[in-house]
């Protein structure tokens, strides 16, 4: 069973110094919590294990960009990794600096890579020829320069999920390492770019350091070559992707990380980045459910609980695993259930043949669902999506309000005849 960031006091459960069915009372379910002593700690737990080198953690927007998140992680003075220019306004609207943003993705489109220009970002991770081409175009139209890594691809197996793989040579991610090598060339020679880095992100979820130890090792091999060729660099970006334990899966130490990262580097100096994600606020958030009913089915029984595959979609996407506790007091027989939604598909469950002891109208915590829940939540079925909460101690902000009906539907229009 993974360690959570809810505790048992005088048989309440409690996120920080606020009881859980407090919370429900005044806010309803289902709703995402977060606790922000677990961010952090998070953070500040990665920071301290890389304290020898000079380094930039950059926070991966897409495991959760509310911007009271990017916020609080914004003052602790974290950079951003960023995929669109959405993400980009995110940072901006949370008070980050975007002098300390990295910009990835395979599809940056002209108006994205001009505002990032615009707002002189830290470096782009180009991913292809053709967006190098482009972001020296439009620099120059723009009288700017970009400063860029180029996205190695390094083939290696991260042993992940195959959907969250990304640096494996049949993935769409970034180019290998002799493709790098021509690029850079390429690179030096344009008038309205500066190399600035190496980058690479080669899945998420990884629990194990080797993967991260090969890739690394090639970059390396590959950044002395373009020292070799007068072609030097300020930072390496070894992306995110440390994993986090949802079920019994070992816990990721940093520390263990930061030295074998030193081994490799030897004597070489420069800058390290972090893109990492679910490393950062996985284990900070619960999501928040009440029980419909208990339905006894011909060779299953059922929790329908609140919310759906809609609201988290890890279960149904990944067949990933959540931790799931009732946080109402209950009896003690348990019995086996799968927890579902009330979604109209059978892929929409939240948990499996769990073990629990459970009644209509109690409230399920399903755990670590800090990163990629929110993020990737939908109105599928036309439903609300669920409030945000950050707590700190015993203060409560609601840093998203429920969606109502109206949301729904702001953008659509009847056909005028
Ligand atoms: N940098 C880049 C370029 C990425 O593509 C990602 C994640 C990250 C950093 C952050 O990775 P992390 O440290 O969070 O592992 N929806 C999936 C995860 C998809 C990750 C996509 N890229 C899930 O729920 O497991």
């Amino acid at each position: 069973m993974t360690e959570s960031i809810i505790h048992l006091k005088e048989n309440n459960y409690y996120i920080e110094d606020v009881p859980l069915d407090k919370l429900c009372q005044s806010f309803g379910t289902p709703s995402y919590i977060y606790s922000k002593k677990s961010i952090v700690d998070s953070f500040n737990k990665l920071d301290k294990a890389f304290n020898n080198y000079e380094r930039l953690i950059c926070f991966a927007v897409k495991a959760n960009p509310n911007i009271a998140i990017l916020n609080v992680l914004a003052n602790l003075g974290a950079g951003f990794d960023i995929v669109s220019g959405g993400e980009l306004k995110r940072v901006i609207a949370a008070k980050g600096d975007t002098k300390k943003v990295v910009f990835s993705g395979i599809g940056k489109s002209i108006d994205e890579i001009s505002l990032a220009l615009k707002h002189e970002i830290l470096a782009f991770n180009v991913e292809s020829e053709a967006e190098l081409y482009r972001i020296q175009d439009i620099a120059k139209s723009m009288g700017k320069t970009a400063n860029i890594s180029i996205r190695v691809n390094p083939d290696v197996d991260a042993k992940t999920h195959p959907y969250i793989s990304t640096g494996l040579k049949d993935n769409k991610f970034g180019v290998d390492e002799k493709k790098a090598i021509d690029l850079y060339k390429v690179a030096k020679e344009m008038d309205s770019i500066i190399i600035k880095g190496v980058d690479c992100h080669i899945g998420s979820q990884i629990t194990e350091i080797g993967p991260f130890t090969d890739a690394i090792s090639k970059l390396l091999k590959m950044i002395d070559t373009l020292t070799l060729m007068g072609i030097d660099i300020d930072h390496l970006d070894i992306g995110g992707g440390i994993g986090i334990n949802y079920d019994d899966e070992k816990i990721f130490n940093f520390d263990e990380y930061a030295s074998a990262i030193s081994r490799l580097f030897a004597k070489r100096k420069f800058k390290i980045i972090f893109e990492p994600g679910r490393a950062i606020v996985g284990k900070a958030g619960i999501l928040l459910s009440k029980i419909e009913y208990i339905k006894k089915g011909q060779s299953k029984n059922f929790a329908v609980i609140d919310a759906a595959m809609n609201d988290l979609m890890r279960p149904s996407l990944y067949n990933a695993h959540h931790e799931i506790v009732n946080t109402s007091n209950c009896n003690e027989k348990k019995d086996t259930y799968d927890i579902v939604g009330p979604v109209c598909e059978t892929g929409d469950f939240l948990g499996k043949n769990r073990k629990l002891s459970i009644s209509p109208n109690n409230i399920l915590a399903i755990l670590d669902v800090g990163a990629y829940g929110m993020s990737m939540s939908s109105n599928y079925n036309s439903r609300t999506r669920p409030t945000e909460l950050l707590i700190d101690g015993n203060k409560v902000f609601e840093i998203k309000k429920r969606e109502v009906f109206d949301d729904l539907i702001r953008y659509e229009s009847l056909p005028s005849v």
